[in-house]
């Protein structure tokens, strides 16, 4: 008989992708749907959640062989917000993503009524528009009889991994690290929030039970693509899966995945820290999958800017060659970027910033403004990374890097050089798949512990740094001020 495999879904902002996981955690295949981004007006996005589930679905019948399937393990962008009817299953409104401006002046007028500091305390959260709650209420105050519906227990709620385990299994459940991206869901007691409930105007009826991210959350019904009473073992959202796929189970441990944004991560353990950087604090996983505390740097844009640079300015036609671009302008370039297109996260928190390239001349080349996007992933996660350290009073021996630009030798190299410090990368730089997978197969006992986890995903490619110090304070100068020329917060 074959052997068990998990299937590991990671539903990403720009694609899908599913991934069959052996039991030695090796990746017997994987497919990659892209699907369409909408941008209705300047700053908002949107997703087709049915498109969502129809690239899900199609990439499901494609990478299965049924029987042998041990059990499902989901993994998502987070905070994007999806309401359907429950009866239908049927969205009644695009899903608003997590880059998704709309409610930023809502966001600023809570700020001005003194509710900042309550949001914080109870979620760990910044009051911006990236969250989840005011998307939903955005979604109830402006689909027609949608509060009423809500109300009348007609809708329900859910970030995609809700949205994606209700077609699969029929359940309406989440788990801790999506309901802690939501701005209503209290992190210290595990549970939403009834007067910050109150204060979005979300009725509790539309909102998922929420568990444990290594759980049973429900077992498939009904689908083309899986037989019927396949497990869904976990749920988690993508930044934490990365960060419990780099094993970092211990307070202290931090990693970087570079993805459509950048999304540094330090697990806590069981104490809460509230950020004097401008950093959130939100929910993770120990190694057994259980709630802990964790720090996070949320850059909105990173790879999305060598997308940007491919699909609007054509300066290229496969994101790779953004490497040797950069390689081949000069290094001297005083050109920077600041790609703020969905305003500054962390730990600028600004939602009115807007992208900028300075420092151009007659002689600016694509090259050099290629150099300069990718300068510009690294930079942000200086940022985020010098706030954690700071918060922290922890000083990163080295940083743990995944997700796909980790294959960028420019892009490491620079950020080895202005962090100062060694820049690691595993084997399968997958790991959002590979956290998702681990702990679904520990629920099916595919694995009996997660020392069994242990070696298989070893270190890979390590860059060290070899920038020169003046070199890294020009850097850091050029940055600083272009970052002070597009606040709008100061
Ligand atoms: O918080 C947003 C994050 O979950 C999106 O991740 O990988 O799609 O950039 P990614």
């Amino acid at each position: 008989m074959a052997k068990p495999y998990i299937v590991t879904i990671d539903q990403g902002t720009t694609g899908s992708r599913v991934f069959l996981i052996s039991e030695r955690g090796e990746v017997i295949s994987s497919a990659y749907e892209e699907f369409t981004q909408h941008f209705p007006r300047p700053g908002w996005v949107e997703h087709d959640a049915e498109e969502i589930w129809a690239s899900v679905e199609k990439l499901l019948a494609r990478a299965i062989e049924a029987s042998d399937a041990a059990a499902i393990g989901i993994t998502n962008q987070r905070e994007t917000t999806v309401v359907w009817e429950k009866s239908t299953g049927k969205p009644i409104h695009p899903a608003i993503v997590w880059q998704c401006r709309r409610t930023a002046d809502y966001c600023e007028q809570l700020k001005k009524e003194g509710r900042a500091e309550l949001f914080r305390k109870k979620t760990g959260l910044v009051l911006d528009a990236y969250f989840s709650g005011t998307k939903i209420k955005y979604i109830l105050d402006n689909v027609g009889g949608a509060r009423s519906r809500a109300e009348n227990g007609e809708l329900l709620f859910g970030t995609i991994d809700t949205f994606l385990l209700n077609r699969l299994t029929g359940e309406h459940k989440t788990d801790f690290t999506n309901a802690s991206r939501t701005l209503i869901f209290n992190i210290h007691e595990r549970k939403w929030d009834a007067e910050l409930c109150e204060i979005l105007k979300i009725p509790q009826k539309i909102l998922p039970s929420a568990q444990a991210s290594s759980s049973l959350f429900g077992k498939t019904k009904g689908l083309k693509a899986l037989p019927d009473g396949v497990p869904v073992y976990s749920l988690i959202g993508d930044q934490q899966s990365a960060l419990y796929g780099q094993l970092c189970h211990n307070p202290g441990e931090a990693k970087n995945t570079y993805g459509t944004g950048c999304f540094v991560v330090m697990n806590l353990g069981d104490k809460f820290l509230e950020s004097k950087n401008g950093l959130i604090t939100t929910l993770a996983c120990d190694a057994h999958g259980n709630p802990v505390y964790a720090l996070e740097g949320s850059i909105f844009i990173g790879g999305a800017v060598v997308q940007w640079l491919r699909d609007k300015m054509h300066f290229f036609d496969d994101s790779g060659k953004s490497e040797s671009l950069a390689k081949s302008a000069n290094d001297e370039s005083e050109v920077v970027f600041v790609p703020a297109f969905a305003g500054l996260g962390a730990p600028y928190w600004d939602q009115n910033a807007r992208g900028a390239i300075l420092g151009l001349t007659r002689d600016t080349t694509s090259a050099q403004i290629t150099q300069a996007a990718l300068k510009a992933i690294a930079l942000q996660s200086y940022d985020v990374i010098a706030a954690m350290q700071a918060d922290s009073g922890l000083k990163l021996p080295v940083l743990k890097v995944d997700g796909g630009a980790t294959r960028n030798n420019y892009l490491m190299e620079f950020q080895a050089g202005v962090l100062g410090a060694s820049v690691v990368a595993p084997r399968n730089a997958e790991t959002t798949v590979l956290g998702a997978a681990y702990l679904a197969g520990l629920g099916a006992k595919i694995w009996s512990s997660p020392e069994d986890l242990a070696s298989l995903n070893p270190p890979a490619a390590t860059f060290h740094p070899v920038m020169t110090a003046a070199q890294r304070e020009r850097e850091l100068k050029l940055w600083k001020d272009a970052i002070g020329r597009v606040l709008t917060t100061r």
